[in-house]
């Protein structure tokens, strides 16, 4: 696609930290099944919006999820379970954003935390006519910003062999 120009959108280069988003919720009955369990498709809406902030924040310009890596579901939630989702870009590269969201659950009562869920998603920066936009490149500091930055690399790479396999399987024969 051929990417417009936006005299409006800055492409200096910005650091992780400056979007990197934290959002918080209290799991109600309407987010679990009849064993107030939190329901898996509740866990991946809040993902999605957390994952959304810092893209957001990152490209300063509306988002759209294109892909949602393998999710696992590490432990149980509960009805008046604390979720607490960090969402940070590990990796823009020239329309698109690999952003990781680390999940936990906090029981305030017993002041314990467990790590629930983590996704890798990506997000593509587009115009209000819904063209794909540039996004700035990120700048890692610290060590593991460093190491999520390398590893989002090769993740882009199984992504784009994967896509260009389900293309080839679709064309018709
Ligand atoms: C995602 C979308 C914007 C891609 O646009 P496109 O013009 O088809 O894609 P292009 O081939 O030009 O690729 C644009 C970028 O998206 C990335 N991309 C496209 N499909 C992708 C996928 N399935 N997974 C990860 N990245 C993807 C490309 O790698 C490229 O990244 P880059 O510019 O950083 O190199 C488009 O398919 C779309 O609008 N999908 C619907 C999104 C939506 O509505 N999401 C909400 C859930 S329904």
């Amino acid at each position: 696609m051929n990417i417009p120009h936006h005299p409006e959108v800055t492409l200096a280069p910005r650091p992780v930290r400056e979007s990197q988003s934290e959002m918080a919720e209290i799991v109600l009955p309407n987010d679990a099944n009849p064993l107030n369990a939190l329901l898996g498709g509740r866990l991946m809406h809040w993902i999605d919006l957390a994952g959304a902030l810092a893209a957001h924040r990152h490209s300063r310009n509306y988002v759209v999820t294109a892909s949602i890596d393998h999710l696992d579901f590490l432990v149980p939630v509960r009805v008046g379970d604390l979720i607490i989702l960090r969402s940070s870009v590990n990796r823009a590269f020239r329309t698109s954003m690999e952003i990781g969201v680390k999940v936990w659950v906090e029981n305030y009562i017993a002041a314990s935390r467990q790590h629930v869920s983590s996704a890798y998603l990506t997000f593509v920066a587009i115009d209000r006519h819904g063209r794909n936009l540039p996004v700035p490149p990120v700048i890692p500091e610290s060590d593991e910003e460093k190491r999520r930055y390398e590893d989002a690399a090769r993740r882009r790479e199984i992504r784009q062999a994967e896509r260009s396999r389900r293309e080839t399987q679709a064309a018709p024969r």
